[in-house]
């Protein structure tokens, strides 16, 4: 097993939790850095990751503030995700890689829209040797997700016409990625993206509450790792909601699914 999957492997079983914290904190007041401390210090038991973005990266640098929250998920015992959607050329995503790992990020997201040569190989050819992790985009949560990820397209491989989501679960298996994304919102599409992966890449789900995606339904589906912020972040006490939505989660799991989906 690739040592990202494994720290997330052990991350979900010591936190009993699916929940891949989204810390999406925005503050116009300066305290951003505090603020997001404080969220994660909070909620740091009922989560198995954390996830971080623009919002964070852009007003804190990456090896400033940011670096900051990552030596404290780490010390928290968290794996943490660069949700950056690297989709540039190969060069380029070979910097975007190696500036993110060296700040201490375990994975980055990227986008196989720009394919293997001269475009992701370079990504995983950082994440190996740094013993990293890379995730790949399928299908996005938003409703315009149809537009790229959705199109009928040919498929070199078999020399049919498929959805283009399918080709990049199947380019997920193929080149090894330690995850896929699949929104919580196109149950449809993680249930088939799902039956190419076969539980060997996890699939990580963003998109519940907010964006109206619903934790059973996911699940069911085939979601294993549900990406999580405004709901949690934006709550009056971002640790009793998270605590609340980790209760759900594994009352589904046991409930409904009784094992791993
Ligand atoms: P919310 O507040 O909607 O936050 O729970 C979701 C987080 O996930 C990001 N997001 C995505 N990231 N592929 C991704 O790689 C997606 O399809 C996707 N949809 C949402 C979003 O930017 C936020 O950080």
């Amino acid at each position: 097993m690739s040592p990202f999957k494994f720290i997330m492997e052990e991350s979900e079983r010591r936190k009993g939790s699916r929940i891949v914290l989204a810390l999406d904190v925005i503050d116009e007041h300066k305290n951003l850095l505090a603020k997001a401390m404080g969220i994660l210090g909070d909620a740091y038991e009922h989560i198995c990751a954390l996830k971080i973005n623009h919002h964070l990266v852009l007003p804190l640098g990456v090896f400033d503030g940011v670096k900051k929250i990552l030596d404290k998920a780490h010390d928290l015992g968290l794996p943490s995700i660069m949700d950056c959607k690297a989709n540039d050329i190969g060069h380029t995503n070979r910097v975007i890689a190696e500036n993110y790992y060296k700040a201490g990020f375990d994975a980055i997201i990227a986008n196989p829209f720009v394919g293997w040569e001269e475009g992701l190989q370079p990504i995983f050819e950082v994440a190996k040797k740094m013993s990293r992790g890379v995730i790949l985009l399928t299908y996005m949560s938003h409703k315009a997700a149809w537009e790229g990820y959705g199109q009928m397209v040919y498929d070199a491989a078999s020399g049919e016409a498929s959805p283009q989501y399918l080709i990049f679960a199947k380019k997920a298996l193929l080149w090894g990625a330690d995850g896929v994304i699949a929104g919580a919102t196109y149950p449809e599409k993680i249930r088939e993206i799902y039956a190419v992966l076969r539980g060997i890449v996890p699939i990580y789900s963003p998109g519940i509450g907010m964006q109206g995606g619903d934790i059973e339904m996911a699940l069911s589906a085939g979601a294993h790792y549900l990406i999580i912020g405004r709901s949690i972040i934006d709550a009056k006490d971002p640790a009793e909601t998270a605590k609340r939505i980790k209760n759900s989660i594994n009352k589904v799991l046991s409930e409904r699914l009784g094992s791993r989906p």
